[in-house]
């Protein structure tokens, strides 16, 4: 069903970027660093892009998940900006700890998300946007993707 399928994909990357995230801390060495850090980048840049565009655009429309939506996007805000430190900091010990820091926050969002977003966008969205959602979702995780290099 459309209604839960936009839900259930979130879900599913949450599941990898998780594991990645639990994997990045304990890597052994810089390649292995290096490599699992540009595989992460490419799951959650498309993933928090997407969700920004189009999931939090329609929540950011309803005068009644406004609220938890700002909170969110607040939040991918701050992601976004300490991703971006990481990615250009080498791969040392200062990375792993700052690394801790931001593996805690997504933690945190997801809970948040999966939890508090997603029963307010229950609320909200209706199926048949719920559908437009899932398919400018996936097409702009496409189009984020491309954009990236490898
Ligand atoms: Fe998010
Ligand atoms: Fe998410």
């Amino acid at each position: 069903m459309a209604y839960e399928e936009f839900f259930n994909l979130i879900k599913q990357q949450h599941v990898k970027v998780k594991d990645e995230l639990t994997r990045l801390q304990k890597v052994t060495s810089t390649s292995e660093a290096m490599e699992l850090w540009s595989q992460f980048k490419r799951d959650i840049v498309p993933h928090l892009k997407g969700e920004e565009k189009y999931f939090y655009g329609a929540l950011q429309k309803s005068p009644d998940c406004k609220e938890v939506s700002d909170k969110a996007l607040g939040e991918h805000h701050w992601a976004t900006g300490v991703l971006n430190e990481l990615d250009q900091m080498p791969k040392n010990e200062d990375w792993a700890v700052k690394l801790a820091g931001f593996k805690d926050a997504i933690f945190g969002h997801i809970t948040f998300e999966e939890g508090e977003v997603f029963a307010k966008a229950r609320q909200c969205l209706g199926e048949t946007q719920l559908r437009d959602i899932l398919t400018n979702y996936k097409d702009e995780e496409k189009r984020v993707l491309a954009t990236m290099a490898t």
